[in-house]
C-alpha cells in the first residue's frame, strides 16, 4: 500500500476529531427516549462516508433503527468486500463509576496504552473500530488504490441482539451481496501479539418470574408458611449447575461440537497467564467447568449466567416482606452445534420442572444467534493474515472470542460468504463497562493494515478465480 503510513501521519488529528464527533451522540439503542440521537448518529455516519467518498449513500429504514448502505463499486469482475459495524452503543450506566464524562471523549494515558487512549462510551465497541473502516476507505479512494468493490452495512441494533437486521437482509440480500464480509468489532490478545477472532458464540437469552402469593405479604404472619419466590429462585437458579461447574440442562450438551485433542493443544499455545488474568481482576482463584482452561471455558464451551436478580425490598433500612414476586435475566453462550431456539426450549422445561407447585414460572425469551466460525483455510482468513504480517511485527494467531454478534451466522447462510473479525481492542478496554476506551494505536493501527486486506483479498481471488 503506497503512503497508508504518511497518509495516516497528515491526517490523525482530524480523524481524531473525526471520531470524537460521532462519540459526543448518545446511541444508546436500549433505551427508547435515544431514538432521535440514533437517527442522528446514523446520519452522523452516513455524512462520514459521503465525505470518505462513497456512492449510494442511504439510510435504509428497518422496523427498528436504520441501517446505513453506501458503496464504491468499480468493476463487475472484481469481488466485493461487505463491511458490517453497529454505530449503536450500550447504555452508560452505572455513570457515577466514569472518571470522564461518557459523551464527552477524553484522550488519558494508561500503563497499557502508553501513548493515550480515547475514553467514551462507543470508543471500542463500536464507534472507534467502524471508523476505522471510514478511514480506510477514504484513502483508498482518495490515493485511488481500491483495489475492489465495497459495500459498507452500519446497523444500529446490535447491543440489542439486531432484531430488525434478520428480515432485513433477507429482503436486501441482492443488495447486499458480497464475496466476503469483514467486521471490526472483536478484540485482539495485546498491542505486540496481533490475533484474528476465528469464532463467535452464539446466544440465548431468557428472563424468568416466579410469582409465590398474590401480594406481598407480612414476613412475620406469612414467612415459613408460603412459598417465598426469592428464596425459591435461587434454589432454581443453584440447581442449573452441579458441582463440577457443568450445566444440568437435560440435553444442554447433546449437540455440542467437541475440540480434537489436536486443537485444543493449538488452542493452548496462545500466550496466556492465569496469574495476571486472577490479578487483573482482583480474584484469588479462577472457577468454571471442570477439566478446561481458562481460554476453554471463555470461547469454546457453553456457559449460563443470570445477568441481573431482582425482587422485593432494596430501598433504605429494612422492610420486612415476603415479596409477591422475584425476576432474573438469565443468557446461555453457545459454542458451534448448539440451536438457540432448541437451547432456549430445554431450559424452559427444565427451569418450570425445577419449580415447587407453590410458585408459577413465567419464562420470556428475548434474542438469540448461533455461534460462528471462520474456516482457517478461507481467502478471507488468509488476507487477513497477509494484512496483519505486513502491519505488526509479530505475526497474528487465531483464537475463538466468547462473545456474540449474533447477526453473523445469519450473514452466512443468507450470503453463503465468510466473515473475517479483524478486531483491534483489547479485553483491558472495558466495552460495555463504565470508563471503555481505545488505544490510539489500535485505532492508527487498524487504519492502516485493513487497506491490506483489500488489497491481498483481491490478489488472492484473483489467484483463485484465473
Ligand atoms: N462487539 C461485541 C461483541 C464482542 C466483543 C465479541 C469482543 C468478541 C469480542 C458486541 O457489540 C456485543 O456486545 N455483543 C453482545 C451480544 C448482543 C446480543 C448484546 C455480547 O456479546 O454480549
Ligand atoms: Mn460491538
Ligand atoms: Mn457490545
Amino acid at each position: 500500500m503506497k503512503n497508508i503510513e504518511t497518509y495516516i501521519n497528515t491526517h490523525k488529528d482530524r480523524f481524531l476529531n473525526e471520531l470524537f464527533e460521532l462519540l459526543r451522540i448518545p446511541s444508546i439503542s436500549a433505551d427508547s427516549n435515544y431514538k432521535p440521537q440514533l437517527l442522528q448518529t446514523a446520519e452522523h455516519v452516513a455524512q462520514a462516508l459521503t465525505n470518505a467518498g462513497c456512492e449510494n449513500v442511504q439510510i435504509l429504514p428497518t422496523k427498528g433503527n436504520p441501517v446505513v448502505y453506501a458503496d464504491k463499486i468499480i468493476n463487475s469482475n472484481l469481488p466485493t468486500i461487505l463491511v458490517y459495524g453497529h454505530y449503536d452503543v450500550q447504555p452508560a450506566d452505572p455513570i457515577e463509576l466514569w472518571e470522564t464524562p461518557p459523551f464527552e471523549p477524553t484522550l488519558k494515558k494508561t500503563e497499557i496504552h502508553p501513548d493515550g487512549a480515547i475514553f467514551a462510551r462507543g470508543a471500542c465497541d463500536d464507534k472507534g473500530q467502524l471508523f476505522m473502516h471510514v478511514k480506510a476507505i477514504e484513502f483508498l479512494i482518495e490515493t485511488h488504490q481500491l483495489p475492489c468493490n465495497v459495500k459498507f452495512m452500519i446497523e444500529g441494533e446490535e447491543e440489542v441482539g439486531s432484531p430488525s437486521l434478520a428480515p432485513f437482509i433477507k429482503e436486501h440480500a441482492e443488495l447486499f451481496k458480497n464475496d466476503v464480509i469483514l467486521i471490526s468489532d472483536t478484540g485482539m490478545i495485546s498491542n505486540t501479539q496481533p490475533s484474528i477472532t476465528t469464532g463467535l458464540r452464539g446466544l440465548s437469552y431468557v428472563e424468568v418470574e416466579i410469582t409465590g402469593p398474590n401480594r406481598d405479604l407480612h414476613s412475620g404472619f406469612y414467612g415459613g408458611a408460603v412459598a417465598n419466590p426469592i428464596n425459591i429462585l435461587n434454589q432454581m437458579i443453584a440447581k442449573l449447575h452441579d458441582e463440577n461447574n457443568h450445566i444440568t440442562i437435560p440435553g444442554f450438551y447433546d449437540n455440542v461440537y467437541q475440540l480434537s485433542s489436536e486443537e485444543r493443544t493449538e488452542m493452548a499455545k496462545a500466550p496466556f497467564s492465569q496469574k495476571e488474568y486472577n490479578k487483573a481482576l482482583n480474584i484469588d482463584e479462577e472457577w468454571g467447568e471442570k477439566s478446561y482452561t481458562t481460554l476453554e471455558r471463555s470461547t469454546i464451551r457453553p456457559t449460563l449466567d443470570v445477568n441481573g436478580i431482582w425482587g422485593g425490598y432494596i430501598g433504605q433500612g429494612a422492610k420486612t416482606v415476603l415479596p409477591s414476586k422475584a425476576h432474573a435475566k438469565i443468557s446461555m453462550r453457545l459454542v458451534p452445534g448448539q440451536d438457540p431456539d432448541t437451547i432456549t426450549q430445554l431450559f424452559t422445561d427444565y427451569f418450570i420442572s425445577l419449580a415447587p407447585k407453590s410458585v408459577n414460572v413465567i419464562v420470556k425469551p428475548h434474542h438469540g444467534g448461533k455461534a460462528y466460525r471462520t474456516p482457517l483455510d478461507s481467502t478471507g482468513y488468509k488476507a487477513a493474515y497477509k494484512a496483519y504480517a505486513e502491519t505488526f511485527t509479530n505475526t497474528p494467531i487465531p483464537q475463538p472470542s466468547g462473545g456474540s454478534i449474533p447477526i453473523v451466522s445469519l450473514f452466512s447462510d443468507v450470503f453463503k460468504s465468510h466473515t473475517i473479525l479483524m478486531g483491534f481492542g483489547l479485553n483491558s478496554d472495558a466495552i460495555h463497562s463504565p470508563n471503555e476506551h481505545y488505544g490510539l494505536f489500535n485505532f492508527y493501527k487498524g487504519i492502516e493494515t485493513i487497506p491490506y486486506f483489500y488489497k491481498h483479498f483481491t490478489e488472492l481471488y484473483k489467484e483463485e478465480h484465473a
